[in-house]
């Protein structure tokens, strides 16, 4: 990460929106108003958000203009047919659905393949892939290898799933309590961390070996696809295109949230690759809950510039200034003194609450405690992933995660390196004054995903 020369990004701006940052009181006050919640602050409250990179990249001026040739036709669109033949040549599968987002495509593939009571095995599931294995009545099992609950142990990728673990589990389980396996490229919830080719490949032949079905869960694909090419021998000298074709050949089906590496605001996709039936089926699913077969709850525009945001993302160009932004902050973040989930992924750099503030306990929630205090200190909105976001069991008993998380998640092609080193420069101050932060408490919580409107107060 260090010795790298200085990268500048690879556009230039052509219209530009604004950003304020509030007066130091009125943040304060804003924050109050929040219940100590940033996903309750609005955005004219933020003045550098990092709460995610889901939908909140910057299109092209070419992405526009694919928009204003949006067909809006309910039946047949031609937008439909580029975006098809697009993702259809780029991951190499026969079949392609249109859904609304990510989790739009979790909901019409998942409950075609869990009977209720079966586990859904994978590396590491985001909350929403969780949140559909269970109502389809399915059990959502994690069985990425250990090191990536260690954010100090350097390794290229730290998103594998354990092949020991995976082989004991599916023999101690039995193949036929597993509806299917699902790879998470890169895994989010593990720190955005890259998943090797040869660990996709190993996973896939063990499924096959024991009858289990493999999917992937692609949001960011390319990113995954841009650190094999970086970090795993035998691809420096290959396409982003051959390895994106090479990953998704061991896998059956997937479904792709395109907010992120399709470089769109909104959309997703199903991918089947030969499977006419599974085919069939999806589509007769897909109009009652996300829209008919050629726009699955996408406006025509929205599928248009999808599918010129697939062929930007796949550019070396573009995924080396991707990769760099990220890298620059963890590099400024790092001479701060401040510790992260460590190599940084793709999409953010994960600060590590459990080693800045050790005196809170995982129940005062030490990583919302720490983005409360970077928004204070510079109007930054990051985001929790620890213990106020994995919530209670079902006794009521607050659980507790293996990583106290706080996210700084980049946007795509929105901000720049000097609102980067801004952003160092917040979280360096905060952690000089580590030592005087103090946890929080959860006044008013909703029974189901209680960190997107819970309200907290701060311990005195
Ligand atoms: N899978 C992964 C790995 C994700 O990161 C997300 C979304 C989804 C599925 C669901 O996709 O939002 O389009 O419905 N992640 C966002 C985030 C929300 O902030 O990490 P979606």
């Amino acid at each position: 990460m260090t010795n790298f020369t200085f990268l500048p990004e690879p556009y230039r701006i052509k219209m530009v929106e604004p950003i304020h940052l509030l007066p130091p009181q009125e943040r304060v006050e804003a924050l109050r108003r929040a219940g100590y919640n940033p996903f309750s602050l609005r955005s004219s409250e933020v003045y550098i958000d990092l709460l995610t990179d889901s939908g909140t990249g910057a299109m092209s001026d070419r992405q526009w203009a694919a928009l204003m040739m949006g067909d809006e036709s309910y039946a047949g669109s031609s937008s439909f047919y580029q975006l098809e033949s697009t993702a259809q040549e780029l991951f190499g599968y026969q079949y392609i659905i249109p859904a609304h987002q990510g989790r739009g495509a979790e909901q019409v593939l998942f409950p075609q393949f869990i009977k209720p009571g079966q586990d859904v095995i994978g590396n590491m599931h985001f909350d929403t892939t969780m949140a559909h294995i269970s109502l389809a009545g399915g059990i959502p099992v994690n069985l990425v290898h250990e090191r990536a609950y260690d954010t100090q142990l350097e390794h290229p990728f730290k998103g594998d799933t354990d092949l020991d673990q995976l082989r004991s589990y599916i023999v101690k389980r039995g193949a036929e309590n597993i509806a299917f396996c699902i790879i998470t490229i890169t895994c989010n919830s593990a720190g955005g961390q890259p998943v090797s080719m040869a660990n996709i490949k190993a996973v896939s032949e063990i499924c096959q070996e024991y009858g289990v079905l493999c999917f992937m869960d692609a949001a960011r694909f390319a990113e995954n696809a841009y650190f094999i090419k970086k970090r795993e021998a035998g691809y420096a000298h290959q396409s982003i295109k051959s390895i994106i074709r090479e990953m998704f050949s061991y896998t059956q089906a997937f479904t792709l949230s395109a907010k992120k590496d399709g470089l769109v605001n909104i959309g997703g996709l199903i991918g089947i690759k030969d499977n006419r039936e599974w085919y069939e089926h999806t589509r007769s699913v897909l109009v009652p809950l996300e829209g008919f077969p050629t726009y699955g709850g996408m406006a025509g525009r929205d599928m248009a510039a999808l599918a010129v945001g697939l062929q930007e993302v796949v550019t070396d160009e573009y995924l080396e200034a991707r990769v760099y932004q990220i890298e620059y902050l963890a590099t400024r973040l790092q001479a701060g003194g401040v510790p992260f989930q460590s190599p940084v992924g793709g999409h953010a750099v994960f600060l590590d609450a459990k080693k800045i503030l050790p005196h809170i306990p995982f129940h005062q929630y030490p990583a919302q405690a720490l983005c409360n205090e970077i928004y204070l200190e510079g109007g930054i909105r990051p985001v929790e992933i620890g213990s106020f976001l994995l919530g209670r069991d079902a006794t009521g008993v607050q659980l507790e995660s293996p990583l106290e998380l706080v996210r700084l998640t980049i946007p795509r092609r929105v901000y720049t390196i000097s609102h980067l080193e801004y952003v160092a420069a917040i979280c360096t101050k905060v952690m000089q004054r580590a030592s005087d932060i103090k946890g929080i408490k959860i006044t008013y919580e909703p029974p189901v995903l209680r960190h997107f409107t819970a309200r907290l107060e701060p311990l005195s």
